[in-house]
């Protein structure tokens, strides 16, 4: 295993940021590393046991490439979009800069997602979604998805959760010649962080989401 960062459990959750504009776009990623990374990943929970998961590595230039151009293309439409991270709470005079610099971010990474070294894309074997409850289903893989990123934060790796592929996800799909019952969940950019120092984000606080024994 490789030597992990010296930070604490609760360090290493409070400060595994989505890495954008810190991602080195140059320094090549062992496979080995990511290897790690998903091994650590393979013990989240899965329900029953199932562990119908499956995970896409892409370090081919040519199909990063191609992702990157789908992902820039899905940027510019949701940077477009009313809803966009960068126009929230746009009268805030605390949220609405803290806003602008996530949509700023945003943008950048929306040119680069092609030149980030590895793309990981966690993916559920399922045949069909339930019209009803459907956490039980992404239940087991998010966490294992979300491991990864803590495991890769551990390595001096920086990761960013993004969805915004799903606009093409059937281009995507293609692409990468999955199965029909292969469904995607995220695009995991990942590369050697510029620097290993992140902080804490500021959240709303604790007591406005906070419900003790019903609503
Ligand atoms: C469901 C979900 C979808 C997201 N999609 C994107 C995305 O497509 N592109 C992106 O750059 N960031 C995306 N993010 C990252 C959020 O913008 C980010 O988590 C948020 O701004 C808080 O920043 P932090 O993770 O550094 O604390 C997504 C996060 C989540 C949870």
């Amino acid at each position: 295993m490789t030597k992990t960062l010296d930070l604490t459990p609760d360090e290493l959750l409070t400060t595994t940021r989505t890495v954008r504009k810190r991602l080195d776009l140059e320094r090549p990623v062992p496979m080995e590393l990511i290897r790690e990374c998903i091994e650590i990943a393979l013990q989240a929970p899965s329900g029953s046991n199932r562990q119908t998961w499956h995970w896409l590595v892409i370090t081919d230039a040519e199909k990063r490439a191609a992702i990157g151009e789908y992902y820039r293309q899905a940027v510019e439409q949701y940077l477009a979009s009313s809803g966009s991270a960068g126009k929230l709470h746009a009268d805030d005079p605390e949220r609405g800069p803290v806003q602008r610099r996530v949509g700023d971010s945003v943008a950048y990474l929306g040119e680069r997602m092609g030149q980030v070294p590895v793309l990981v894309i966690p993916c559920l074997q399922v045949r069909s979604l339930p019209a009803g409850n459907q956490a039980g289903l992404w239940g087991s893989i998010l966490p294992a998805a979300w491991s990864y990123m803590l495991a890769a934060r551990a390595r001096g790796l920086g990761t960013a959760w993004t969805t915004l592929h799903f606009t093409f996800e059937q281009e995507i799909s293609e692409l990468l010649g999955l199965p029909e019952d292969i469904r995607q969940t995220v695009l995991i950019p990942t590369a050697y962080t510029i620097g290993t120092n992140f902080k804490p984000a500021p959240r709303q606080p604790l007591d406005d989401v906070l419900h003790v024994n019903g609503w």
